[in-house]
């Protein structure tokens, strides 16, 4: 799995039934993708094809993701980015955009054991000071309780978009230029990176959508320069264990060339 799995932790024991089944389905357990990155699309979808609410849908998806988080991390899975809530999400009904943040808290909250036990170290990715106080105070008790496990990360990405990032990044490094503290001239793609939200995560090697949209959605736009796109046709509170080692070996059958000639 190369270095950057290495920094980031322990391996997880090769003895595991989900890393068995996993080769099973032709899984390379060597060459997994250290970070994924999902856009959990299709909750909407999922619930009006029952005849309920949008949020039955959403609440659907966090059973899911409950599953597919451990399942992960059981897998030997480094970073897992999900995109829980985009900066253009705000546009939806009042009730549903306060439906998901309540959501979203009370996972934060009543998750937290769980993911700590499980050696999960729990970040967030967006413009969190303009997200219901409750929900930030969660999160911040969450990165604080967890900061020191090692086996994955859990990013999760809230009132999050890919342009705000960089223009976040822009406005650090312009404040920079302002008290001469580096050349506009001299400014490198490494100055923007380190100036993201979490620039010490690997970039995403795989990102996952559900719900058959062909669309990166503002999603990791600085950090998924060369990574795989893999769409998956579920909806994304029936993406199961087979979808996601679809996903895996799907991102493995591809050779990655980063721009050159032969890296694979
Ligand atoms: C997209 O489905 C999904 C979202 C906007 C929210 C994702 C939220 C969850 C999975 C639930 C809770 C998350 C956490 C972190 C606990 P959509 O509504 O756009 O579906 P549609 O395309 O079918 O309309």
């Amino acid at each position: 799995m190369g270095d950057r799995a290495g920094m980031l932790g322990l391996l997880p024991p090769t003895d595991n039934p989900i890393r068995e089944r996993a080769e099973r389905h032709g899984i390379d357990l060597d060459r997994l993708p250290v970070h994924v990155a999902i856009i959990m699309d299709g909750n909407g979808r999922w619930a009006q094809m029952r005849g309920k609410p949008r949020l039955f849908g959403h609440r659907q998806g966090y059973k899911n993701l409950r599953g597919v988080l451990l399942d992960a991390a059981d897998l030997g899975i480094k970073v897992l980015t999900v995109y829980a809530f985009s900066a253009e999400n705000w546009r939806r009904p009042n009730d549903e955009v306060a439906g998901l943040f309540k959501l979203i808290e009370r996972a934060a909250r009543d998750e937290l054991r769980v993911l700590h036990q499980n050696n999960v170290r729990v970040l967030s990715s967006g413009r969190l000071d303009e997200v219901p106080a409750g929900l930030r105070e969660a999160l911040a008790i969450g990165a604080e309780t967890t900061k020191d496990n090692t086996r994955m990360v859990f990013n999760l990405a809230i009132n999050y978009g890919g342009r705000a990032e960089i223009v976040d990044a822009v406005r650090k490094i312009a404040a920079d230029v302002r008290e001469g503290a580096i050349e506009p001239e001299a400014v490198t793609e490494q100055d923007i990176a380190r100036r993201l939200y979490h620039p010490d995560l690997p970039d995403p090697d795989l990102m996952i959508r559900t719900g058959g949209d062909l669309r990166v959605s503002n999603f990791l736009l600085w950090q998924s320069a060369y990574c795989e796109l893999h769409i998956s046709k579920s909806l994304w509170p029936e993406f199961k264990e087979e979808a996601m080692f679809d996903a895996v070996l799907d991102y493995q059958d591809r050779t990655r060339k980063f721009g050159g000639l032969t890296r694979g």
